[in-house]
């Protein structure tokens, strides 16, 4: 079987953890794409974390480049090109900047590898991921948005420490929009089935949740910059349950089409990936407090879509 192609569109912070990753895990040659302010610095880390490969003993090869002819026929994009978060700004205070950004990768992506599977990082994220689907008209099934595996991994390891538990053990999930609305879905949570809620008191789990809403924005006050090592980890569970056809069932932002109510919008929600990509988008039970926190999600998703909309 020929190796797989993963082209990673920013060579940044997160760009090069994927990178990491990629190669540590063996799923294929990875692509390092950046500007061409930044292609020496992209071939610079790829020729670093093609050396490590000597240790790992990975057979991936790992390429710089700011040439998009270099990234035609990947199999799995995954997108970070844009700027991150600065203390004190929200996510989306990002639109402005990173949606010509946006633009310009959908319109390369659609030209150069119009097959990939496409998971996009960059924020705002709801609103990027919508743009770049209606820009390229790519199917549904081939463009998500990663976002509530890392919300959900920042709800579990809070529920793992507050319980002494093992991260092992947790079973947490973050639905809606990737912003202060995020809702933890606690219907969902167990620590290997045993509800949480009956493990920890009210108070203790409303401070978790409000927490993990803040989760990204906890670690910006303190690095002046966004997370990169735990998003970069939840693209590549992704991106590997595509490549791997795992059939995993993780939270991610996915298109909308009347699911739980809602068109015509990306948001986080249960969706299936395995070969087909997006393979299903789940409807689960949620209690009426979880439908409410969903709504207002959602309409806060939907303002910074219309931005979106408004500019074309
Ligand atoms: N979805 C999430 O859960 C999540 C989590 C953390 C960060 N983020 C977002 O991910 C994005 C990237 O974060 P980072 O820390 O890697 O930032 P970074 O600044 O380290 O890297 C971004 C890279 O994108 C490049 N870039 C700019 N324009 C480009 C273009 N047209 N084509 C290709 N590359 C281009 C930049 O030169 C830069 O190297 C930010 O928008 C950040 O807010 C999302």
């Amino acid at each position: 079987m020929a190796k797989k192609k993963i082209g990673l569109i920013g060579a940044g912070n997160i760009g090069g953890e994927l990178a990491n990753l990629a190669l540590t895990k063996q799923l294929g040659d990875v692509v390092l794409f950046d500007i061409p302010a930044k292609e020496k610095f992209a071939k610079g880390k790829a020729l670093d974390l093609e050396q490590a490969t000597a240790l790992s003993g990975s057979d991936g090869k790992a390429t710089g480049t700011s040439n998009w002819a270099d990234v035609a026929g990947a199999d799995v994009l995954i997108v970070t090109a844009g700027i991150p978060r600065k203390p004190g700004q929200s996510r989306d205070d990002l639109v402005a900047t990173n949606l010509p950004i946006i633009r310009d990768v959908a319109d390369n992506m659609k030209k150069h590898c119009p097959d990939a599977f496409v998971i996009v990082i960059s924020n705002p994220l709801d609103a990027m991921v919508y743009e770049l689907k209606r820009r390229t008209g790519a199917k549904r099934e081939k463009v998500v948005g990663m976002a509530g595996v890392l919300d959900s991994a920042r709800f579990a390891l809070f529920l793992a420490r507050a319980l002494d538990a093992s991260i092992k053990d947790v079973r947490a999930m973050v639905l809606g929009g990737h912003g202060d609305d995020m809702v933890p879905v606690l219907s969902a949570c167990t620590i290997n089935g045993v509800p949480v809620r009956e493990l920890l008191a009210k108070d203790k789990l409303d401070a978790i949740i409000a927490r993990t809403r803040k989760g990204g924005g906890e670690i910006v006050e303190l690095m002046g910059t966004s997370a990169y090592y735990a998003p970069a980890s939840s693209a590549i569970a992704m991106a590997e349950a595509y490549l791997l056809d795992q059939k995993r069932l993780l939270p991610g932002a996915a298109y909308l089409d009347g699911e739980y109510g809602y068109k015509d919008l990306y948001m986080g929600v249960p969706i299936v990936i395995g070969a087909g990509g997006v393979e299903k988008i789940l409807e689960v039970k949620l209690s009426d407090e979880e439908k409410e926190m969903l709504k207002k999600s959602a309409d806060s998703v939907q303002k910074v879509v219309d931005v979106v909309k408004k500019s074309t």
